[in-house]
Formats: C-alpha cells, sequence, structure tokens
C-alpha cells in the first residue's frame, strides 16, 4: 500500500516539496557558444578523431552567417589507443531489417546522401530558448508548435528537415543501418552495427537530435527562439500524456498508442507494473525517479550507461534513467498489439510527436543530474574519456547543411542556447522509508538458492537467489548483473529487490525495491540477442534495510514482460565504484 507518510499530495506539492533550485554559479557562467568548459578536460581540443581522412571530411567553410569555420582543419594524428565512435558514413548505410516474428520486411530509414560535411560549431547565444513545461503551455504556443510540424509534414519527402526523415533519423542510429567505421573507407564493409542506445552514447546523441529539431520547427515558423515543450512525467502534475497531443485534427496527434491504458486521465505507470490505483501509481513514480536519478548510481557511469568504442559489441549497458523511466514512457505509450509502435519500438519511435517531448523531458534529467543533484549523493558526474567527448555523429541541420557533431560541445546545454522551465522536483527527497522489521532473509525456509549454482538463468518467472556479499559489514558495494542476454526483438523488463518480504509485485515505493532493467523492441539486420550487463548500488538500500552487517543478501527478480527473452549469466556483488575505473 502507499505509504501515506510520505505520500505527497498532488494539490500541495509546490508548498511541501522543495522548489526547482537556481543553478549554481558555475553552470551559469558557462554560458558560451565555444563551450571552453570542454576544453579543460582534455589536450586535443581540436583532435578530431577520424580513421582516415574521409574524403568528405572536408571542412567547408560554408554556413549561414559565419556559424562554421574551419578552425578545426587540421586533423592530428589520433593517439593509438583512441577509438571514440564515428559518425556513420552515409553512403554505406543499409537497410533495417525486421526480424520479429521471422518476417524479413526490408526498412530504409537511411538519410538523403550528400558529399558536403560542416564541422558543426554551436552558434553564440544571443538569446536562450527556455523549453516549457507540457503542461503548461498557452494557446498561443500549441497553436505555434502545430503549425511548425505541420510544416514540417508538408516539405518534400527527401528534405531532410520533413518530419518522416526527423523520424528515420531515430530508426537509422537503433536498428543496424549503420556501421561502425572500421577506418578504412575502401575496403569492406564493416559489419558491427553502430547503436546509440545502451552505452554512454544515449544522452549526447539524443540532446543533439533534439537540437537540430527544435531548430528546424523554428525554421519552419520563423522563430529562432522556439524551444521543446517536455512531458513533465517526473512530476504529479504532469503524469498524463499532456493534453496537445490528443486532439485528433492536430498534427501533434498520432495514430499508434495505446488506446485504454494510457489515455488521461490514465497516470503513466514508469514501474509498468500494471498498477490501476493512481495514488499508488505516483507513488511507485516518485521512487523510480528517486532510485534512477540518486539511490541506484555509484558514479557517472550508472548515470550515463558504459563505454561504448569503435569495434565495440554494442549494447556494453545503459543508464538507469534509460533502462528505467525513459524505457517505461516509450511502453506505455506505444500499441502494444503492434509491439509498441510507434513509440514502443525504436524504429518508429520518431513518427510519434510525442517522442521528441518524452526525450526534451529525458534531456531535462541529464541537466537536473548534472547540475541539481548533490554532489554528496553522486560524486562524479563527468566523463572526461577521450573516446567520449569526441564521438561523433551526423545531422542534418536547419539549413538542410549535414553536420559532425561530438559528444563534447553538447555537455552543457546553457552553451547550446537552451534552458528548461523551472518546475518543483518532488523525487528529489523521496528516499523509501526504513524498512528494517522483518528485512532478515527468511534463512530457514527460504526457497532460493546460492547464486552459483543456477546460472545461466532463464528468466521466465520470479526467481529468488542468495547473493554474497563482497565484504562482511558496512561498505559501499553494488550488485552486478552480468551476461544478460537479452533479444532486442522483444520488449522486455524485470525489476530487482532485496531482502523483499511480501514480493508484491505492483508497489515499488518500498526500501527493498533496487532498480529496473527494460529495452525497447528494435528492429534489426544483426545482433538478434546481445549481451549486456547493469550495476546497482546497494549502499544507501543497506542503510535503509538496515543490513550492511549481513554476509549475504537475497535478491528477487521479478520478470514484467510475457515471454522470457532474459537470461542472466551471473549476479555478484562487488565494492562501489568499481574497482575497474576507465582510463582517462
Ligand atoms: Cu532513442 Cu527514447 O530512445
Amino acid at each position: 500500500m502507499a505509504n501515506l507518510n510520505y505520500f505527497p499530495c498532488t494539490t500541495t506539492l509546490s508548498s511541501s516539496h522543495p522548489t526547482f533550485p537556481k543553478p549554481p554559479a558555475s553552470h551559469r557562467l558557462q554560458i558560451t557558444s565555444e563551450n571552453k568548459n570542454v576544453d579543460m578536460e582534455t589536450n586535443s581540443s581540436n583532435n578530431i578523431s577520424q580513421p582516415k581522412v574521409d574524403r568528405r571530411n572536408m571542412l567547408l567553410g560554408l554556413g549561414s552567417g559565419g556559424l562554421y569555420s574551419a578552425a578545426n582543419l587540421v586533423i592530428t594524428p589520433r593517439d593509438s589507443s583512441a577509438t571514440p565512435v564515428q559518425a556513420p558514413v552515409l553512403d554505406r548505410c543499409g537497410k533495417a531489417k525486421d526480424l520479429n516474428n521471422g518476417k524479413d520486411i526490408d526498412i530504409n530509414c537511411c538519410p538523403p546522401d550528400t558529399d558536403q560535411i560542416v564541422e558543426y560549431r554551436v552558434p553564440p547565444v544571443s538569446q536562450m530558448k527556455i523549453r516549457p513545461s507540457a503542461h503548461r503551455v498557452s494557446d498561443e504556443y500549441i497553436f505555434k508548435y502545430n503549425m511548425a510540424i505541420d510544416r514540417m509534414k508538408r516539405l518534400p519527402k527527401d528534405d531532410p528537415r520533413n518530419f518522416f526523415q526527423q523520424a528515420n533519423i531515430h530508426c537509422a542510429y537503433c536498428n543496424g543501418a549503420y556501421k561502425l567505421q572500421e577506418g578504412q573507407l575502401d575496403g569492406p564493409d564493416p559489419t558491427e552495427v553502430l547503436q546509440v542506445h545502451n552505452s554512454w552514447l544515449f544522452f549526447p546523441f539524443h540532446r543533439w537530435y533534439l537540437y537540430f529539431y527544435e531548430r528546424i520547427l523554428g525554421k519552419m515558423i520563423n522563430d529562432p527562439t522556439f524551444a521543446l515543450p517536455f512531458w513533465n512525467w517526473d512530476n504529479p502534475k504532469g503524469m498524463t500524456i499532456p493534453p496537445m497531443f490528443l486532439e485528433k485534427k492536430s498534427a501533434l496527434y498520432n495514430e499508434k498508442r495505446s488506446k485504454n491504458d494510457s489515455m488521461p486521465p490514465a497516470v503513466v505507470d514508469l514501474g509498468l507494473t500494471g498498477e490501476k490505483n493512481p495514488l499508488q501509481l505516483v507513488t511507485n513514480n516518485l521512487t523510480i525517479m528517486y532510485n534512477d536519478m540518486i539511490r541506484g548510481n555509484s558514479d557517472v557511469y550508472g548515470f550515463m550507461g558504459k563505454e561504448y568504442r569503435q569495434g565495440d559489441a554494442p549494447d556494453p549497458g545503459p543508464g538507469s534513467v534509460e533502462r528505467s523511466s525513459h524505457t517505461s514512457i516509450h511502453w506505455w505509450v506505444g500499441d502494444p498489439e503492434k509491439n509498441g509502435e510507434d513509440m514502443g519500438n525504436f524504429y518508429t519511435a520518431g513518427r510519434d510527436p510525442l517522442f521528441y517531448c518524452h526525450h526534451a523531458n529525458v534531456d531535462r534529467m541529464w541537466t537536473l543530474w548534472q547540475y541539481f543533484i548533490p554532489s554528496n549523493k553522486v560524486p562524479d558526474k563527468r566523463i572526461t574519456n577521450f573516446d567520449f567527448l569526441n564521438a561523433s555523429f551526423l545531422f542534418y541541420d536547419e539549413n538542410k547543411q549535414l553536420v559532425r557533431v561530438r559528444v563534447r560541445d553538447c555537455l552543457d546545454n546553457l552553451g547550446m542556447g537552451y534552458d528548461f522551465e523551472r518546475i518543483d522536483l518532488p523525487w528529489l527527497d523521496y528516499r523509501p522509508p526504513s524498512q528494517t522489521a522483518g528485512a532478515r532473509i527468511r534463512r530457514a525456509n527460504t526457497i532460493s538458492k546460492l547464486a552459483a549454482t543456477i546460472f545461466p538463468l532463464k528468466l521466465d518467472q520470479i526467481v529468488r537467489v542468495v547473493v554474497k556479499k563482497a565484504k562482511k559489514g558496512k561498505a559501499d558495494e553494488e550488485l552486478v548483473l552480468e551476461d544478460v542476454e537479452v533479444d532486442t526483438s522483444k520488449f522486455l523488463k524485470f525489476d530487482v529487490f532485496v531482502n523483499d518480504e511480501d514480493d508484491n509485485s505492483f508497489e515499488l515505493d518500498k526500501a527493498s525495491y533496487l532498480g529496473t532493467y527494460a529495452q525497447l523492441p528494435r528492429k534489426s539486420e544483426t545482433n538478434k540477442t546481445v549481451k549486456t550487463s547493469i550495476n546497482l548500488k546497494l549502499t544507501d538500500l543497506y542503510d535503509d534495510m538496515d543490513i550492511a552487517d549481513d554476509d549475504r543478501i537475497l535478491v528477487t527478480l521479478v520478470p514484467r514482460n510475457q515471454g522470457g527473452g532474459v537470461t542472466i549469466g551471473n549476479i555478484k556483488i562487488i565494492e562501489a565504484p568499481p574497482a575497474k575505473k576507465p582510463a582517462a
């Protein structure tokens, strides 16, 4: 049952919860078009690490009012160990295939090809765009937004700014149309797919995607200050589909959404538990947000996702928001009868205008995490690794110019010229109440087994497993689920609990809830199954349940989707932050 002691009544939220704090001074000082703050983190600010000079890597000084410059023309040799993910080569874009249900339907989501690529420089910020909360916008705003999307839909089909071309960006980067370039452009096609999900590329890729999408919308209505709305699903006041997307005649409407379960007044179900009680849903949601943003991560990789470089297998491991609240919203909106389409399937997600509104909030979570979560909760918030900072993508800008962008230039939203409307963060103090009574492992009659005896484990029912702690007594520890083999053609989700007494799977608002893995289906040419892994921070849970001094814990895995699709290779507990720190 929802614990009423800490359930915030939605009508008093604004007075009983901390208001959205002001950005720290250092954040405000970083309003700069050059993103100089990034340069401090690496010695090689002009080093566009290219395996080989691409014939199209001509840094044209083309440009709209000198926005682009040839300053990066000198391509310095890359460090021999540096292998950032390279922007795809467009004329090698292939077809994505549907391997679902044995069908073999080709889907072509490649963008128009061109020979001219410009290195993108973020233009100077003259006026900050403020992205508004989608539930609070004016009729005038809705009118403009509609008009912009409508015009985008009416552009010629082969205009890269056309609505469907923009939707295809998501398909191409997520469904195996692009390959990881291996350096020899005249050599054979590389085989490893480029995947921007389930790794440290997740936030940066989607930030750039929305950045250009927003600029294109502004161009459509001649309003360079136009800012995308964000779907404020982390606040009870925003936990329904924003009304402007439901008007059937509107350009913001989309046919393919879950008809029964997600229409207002239905409250979003970030846990996808199937719970119907709105009060319980709100408490579940806030607990999940607290977990995704604060309680569940020991280090920056826990939030951002794991390292991913040129030549790596895709899907090394998603960060907390990606694998939890973010994925749940996709699936909750999409039509489960049609394998999640549009929102709930990677290759179609961008066809629903709601996608960009959803991702504006995902992007906001990155900003909040960077600048508003106290650093005693999450110590290091920056990835300074060369291969992260220099990973690159291609997008068409608002002037139909193909541009190459790098991760290093998107680390600060203010530097990119936009900010978010200030809204309360009711999850910020939503730590679940401690749960000491009865939280011990029921040693005598437990039906659980020792971890070593049951792996690899097919997760098609609730499983309980005893796991030994890394260290006896108080310690910062993480639960690691490794070699998790997932079927990428399916929607998958499971929740993880520790020393959970009642196994009531509708309630997540309790100390024993540790975290979630969820994934959207995708249509993909290769890699129908991938191996991934997740780390879940145990430290706070140990405190909340007063079990720091035990020498083992009982882990319960609760699958939420029908029909299996997940095999867990191993579960173990390690000291956190992980001993293996990536080389800076
Ligand atoms: Cu590219 Cu929300 O997914």
